[in-house]
């Protein structure tokens, strides 16, 4: 079956609540909307509202978000059969010939097993080496991204592998279900403070991490993968390679100062603020770093503030069991 763009695993994904988002905005579309998903993750959302006719500014720090952001949403050129020839001359690899590489001396017997790892790293070349349009290597990096994640010897994320040995899983590439959007996409990579200084949008939709979780340190592999300049030095034995320039703001003890700063400069006719507390969770990690308190606050500075409880299961690395736990949208009509 070809790959849904949900078909990953991503912490704080809002997969599940694609409707509840839709719904609350939706008092406020009239006419052409531009939506600017600020910090996109999976884009997951973007794409939905792509799918509803918006057009749509799509944008996250991680490169690993932003290729895949290029073969879902891109207006690339690509040769779909060439793709899918492509990808079943990888998928019938035999692991057994494939000589020791970047990727398995890095990552395996640690988050997948030998086999499977020299698999990823001799394709992860391959890409590299044969004519593609930039579409085209986006699509066949994606794929391998999301059947990397699906095998890999965690629990969802890379902030450590599993003490157990990783067993073999195949590595098998699928093609990914590329639609036709009724509305158009702007892809960007770059800060979202940096970001809202250049654009105007109607509805903002700001979903940042809101603790000390560094989303780099949860797919530093897929990553390094993606950008493929393959570091040699590695922090701990969770592998995790240099990445200070790749951490949150957001995730840090400044996040209400760049919080203001994002909707201080921010040019919306709608602000939509994604919002789960877990402040009072037992890992201090898990704590948010901005309070409910001083997001209505800064919020509030540009017009009236609602907010919309949706029930929604999310992720606290398993140390608090947050039972009926609400995601919280915060919505403000600017200039109110
Ligand atoms: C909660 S996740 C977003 C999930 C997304 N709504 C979804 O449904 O998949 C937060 C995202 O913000 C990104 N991020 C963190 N700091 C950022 C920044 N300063 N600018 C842009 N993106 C950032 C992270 O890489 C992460 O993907």
């Amino acid at each position: 079956m070809d790959l849904l763009i949900g078909n990953r695993r991503y912490t704080g994904s809002k997969r599940i609540i694609l409707e509840d988002i839709y719904k609350a905005i939706v008092p406020y579309c009239k006419g052409k909307i531009v939506f600017a998903d600020l910090f996109a993750g999976t884009g997951v959302v973007s794409s939905f509202m792509l799918e509803k006719g918006m057009d749509v500014i799509v944008n996250d720090t991680l490169k690993s978000n932003f290729i895949a952001y290029q073969a879902w949403f891109g207006q690339g050129k690509i040769d779909i059969e060439k793709i899918n020839r492509i990808i079943k001359e990888f998928n019938s690899l035999d692991g057994k010939k494939i000589k020791d590489n970047y990727f398995s001396n890095v990552y395996g017997d640690k988050y997948f097993s030998i086999i499977d790892a020299k698999k990823i790293g001799y394709i992860r070349d391959k890409v590299e080496e044969i004519s593609l349009t930039e579409r085209e290597k986006s699509v066949l990096i994606t794929s391998l991204m999301y059947t990397t994640d699906k095998i890999a010897n965690t629990v969802g994320h890379f902030e450590h592998f599993l003490s157990k040995k990783p067993e073999e899983k195949g590595i098998f590439l699928r093609p990914l279900k590329l639609e036709k959007f009724a509305g158009r996409a702007i892809i960007y990579n770059i800060d979202a403070n940096e970001l809202v200084r250049k654009i105007d949008c109607d509805i903002a939709y700001i979903d940042p991490p809101y603790n000390a979780r560094q989303y780099i340190n949860f797919y530093h592999v897929l990553e390094n993968l993606v950008l493929w300049k393959k570091p040699t030095e590695f922090e701990g034995v969770s592998m995790k390679f240099k990445r200070d320039h790749l951490k949150s703001d957001y995730s840090r003890s400044k996040a209400p100062i760049v919080f203001k700063d994002l909707i201080d400069n921010l040019k919306a006719e709608v602000i939509v603020v994604s919002y789960n507390n877990t402040y009072f969770a037992r890992s201090s990690a898990s704590n948010n770093k901005i309070s409910e308190n001083e997001l209505v606050q800064i919020l509030s500075s540009k017009g009236k503030v609602i907010t919309k409880e949706i029930k929604h299961k999310f992720f606290n690395s398993g140390k608090t069991n947050f039972k009926n736990h609400k995601e919280i949208l915060y919505i403000c009509k600017v200039g109110n």
